[in-house]
C-alpha cells in the first residue's frame, strides 16, 4: 500500500510499504477513506524528529470501512468508523475515569508515557499512523466510533482529534455559559474551541496572527484579534478590565514569537539522536509566546487549558505571576472517547451547528502529501485544515 511517511527534519514522502495485518483477535484493518494532516504532525516534521525513525508511518486523523475484523474486535467487515488518535483499553482504571489517554493497560511505560498514538514517534509507541491506504487498528473491541453511512466523510472525520481536543480544552477551563473565554491560536484546534465555547453561550475572543484564520473564526461570530500587546489591552478592556476568565492556549510548541527557543529547538535537530533528545526533554527549548499570551491575558483566579503540545522539562515560566495571579492550569492529550456522545450529535444535525462544514481548505491525493505538509507549516494558500483522500488519484 501507500503510506506517508518521515523521513527527517521537514521531511516526508509517500512510499509503498507492506499492507498491515491483523496480529491481534481484537485487531480490525480498516480502508482509510480521509486522514487529516495536524498541527501535532507538525511537530514531528519540526521539533520531534530525535524520536521519529525514517520510514515511519504518521498520522493520527483518519477514518473509512473495514475490511477485515479480528474475531474480538466488535466490528464487522463493511462497518465504517472514525478512529480516535490514541489507543485505549476501555476498561482500566483510568478509561473507566475518562482518562482514556493515561490507559493503564496500554501506557507506553519504556518512555514513561501514557497511551500510545497512531503515527507519533517512539514516545507515543511508535505506531505506524494512518495517513495511508489501510490502518491495523489495535483495541477495536474499544477505540473505533461506528457511524452511519448517509452524511459525507468530513461531518465525522474530526471525532477523532479536532473536536474532542477543542471541546475538552473548552470543559478545562471550567467556565459556563455567560462567562468570557479567549481562545490564542486560531489553527484547527483553536477554530473548534471558541465555536464550541460560541455553541456554550461564552463570549469569546481569539487571537491569531494569520488574517485568513481569524476570517475564518469571525465567520463563526467569534471577536478576533492579532497578536501583539495591543490585543492583550484591547480584550481586558472589553472584559472590564479584568482579563477573561479563562484562556485555551491552542497553539503549543510551534508559537511563532520567541527566537532564542527557537534557534535551540533547531540545533536540537542537527545533533546525533542521543544528543537531540536529551535536549528535547532536559533543557528548555520549549517555544512559550502563546503561553506567556495566556498568563498575562487571563484574568486573575481564572484557568489556562493548555491543549497546544508542549515539549521539554526545563520550560522557564513565571512562577510568581501563576501563583499571585491565582491560576488554575490544566493540561493534557484529549481523551477522545469522553467527549464522542456530547459531539456526535451536533456534527450530525443539519444545521450544522459547529459550522463542520466551513472547516477543510484542502482536499489532497495522499500522493501530494509532502506538498500539503509544507503549505499548512507555511500557511500558504489559505491553508487551514487538509484532508488526504487515498482514494483520489494524484492530480
Ligand atoms: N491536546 C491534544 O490532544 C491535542 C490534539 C491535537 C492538537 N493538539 C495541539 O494543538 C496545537 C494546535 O494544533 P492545530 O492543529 O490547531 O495547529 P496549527 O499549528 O495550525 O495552529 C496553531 C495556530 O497558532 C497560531 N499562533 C502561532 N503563534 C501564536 C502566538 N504567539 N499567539 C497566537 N497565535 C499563534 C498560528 O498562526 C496557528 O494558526 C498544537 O500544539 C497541537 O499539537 C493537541
Ligand atoms: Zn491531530
Ligand atoms: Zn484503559
Amino acid at each position: 500500500m501507500k503510506a506517508v511517511t518521515w523521513q527527517g527534519h521537514r521531511k516526508v514522502s509517500v512510499e509503498t510499504v507492506p499492507d498491515p495485518v491483523i496480529q491481534q483477535s481484537n485487531d480490525a484493518i480498516i480502508e482509510v477513506t480521509s486522514t487529516a494532516i495536524c498541527g501535532s504532525d507538525l511537530h514531528l516534521y519540526e521539533v520531534l524528529g530525535p524520536f521519529m525513525t525514517a520510514g515511519d508511518i504518521i498520522g493520527h486523523e483518519p477514518m473509512g470501512r473495514v475490511v477485515e475484523a479480528g474475531s474480538q474486535s466488535n466490528l464487522t467487515a463493511g462497518d465504517r468508523v472514525v478512529i480516535p488518535f490514541q489507543i485505549a483499553c476501555g476498561s482500566c482504571y483510568m478509561c473507566q475515569r475518562g482518562l482514556q489517554t493515561q490507559c493503564e493497560t496500554t501506557q507506553v511505560r519504556d518512555q514513561g508515557m501514557g497511551a500510545p498514538l497512531f503515527g507519533y514517534s517512539q514516545l507515543y509507541g511508535a505506531v505506524p499512523g494512518g495517513q495511508a491506504e489501510y490502518l491495523r487498528v489495535p483495541h477495536a473491541d474499544y477505540n473505533p466510533i461506528k457511524v452511519g453511512s448517509e452524511l459525507p466523510d468530513h461531518r465525522y472525520l474530526f471525532l477523532s482529534d479536532v473536536l474532542p481536543t477543542a471541546w475538552q480544552a473548552v470543559a478545562y477551563t471550567g467556565l459556563q455559559r455567560g462567562d468570557s473565554v479567549a481562545v490564542v491560536g486560531l489553527g484547527p484546534i483553536g477554530q473548534f474551541s471558541a465555536r464550541i465555547a460560541k455553541h456554550l453561550g461564552m463570549k469569546v475572543y481569539a487571537i491569531d496572527p494569520v488574517a485568513e484564520r481569524r476570517e475564518m473564526a469571525a465567520r463563526h461570530g467569534v471577536m478576533v484579534f492579532d497578536t501583539g500587546e495591543e490585543s492583550i489591552g484591547q480584550i481586558r478592556e472589553a472584559t472590564e478590565g479584568r482579563g477573561p476568565d479563562g484562556v485555551v492556549d491552542a497553539v503549543g510548541m510551534e508559537a511563532h514569537g520567541s527566537p532564542i527557543a527557537k534557534a535551540a529547538q533547531l540545533s536540537a535537530q542537527f545533533l546525533p539522536d542521543a544528543a537531540g533528545k536529551a535536549m528535547m526533554q532536559n533543557v528548555g527549548v520549549d517555544r512559550l509566546a502563546a503561553l506567556y499570551s495566556a498568563i498575562e491575558l487571563v484574568r486573575r483566579g481564572g484557568t489556562i487549558s493548555l491543549s497546544g503540545v508542549y515539549g521539554g522539562s526545563a520550560s522557564p515560566l513565571p512562577l510568581l505571576t501563576l501563583f499571585d495571579k491565582q491560576l488554575t492550569v490544566k493540561m493534557g492529550q484529549a481523551n477522545v472517547k469522553n467527549w464522542v456522545d456530547k459531539i456526535l450529535p451536533l456534527v450530525e444535525d443539519p444545521a450544522d451547528p459547529l459550522g463542520v462544514d466551513d472547516f477543510i481548505t484542502h482536499t489532497l491525493p495522499l500522493g501530494d502529501a509532502p506538498g500539503a505538509y509544507e503549505m499548512f507549516q507555511k500557511k500558504q494558500d489559505g491553508c487551514i485544515k487538509v484532508v488526504l483522500d487515498p482514494t483520489l488519484s494524484p492530480a
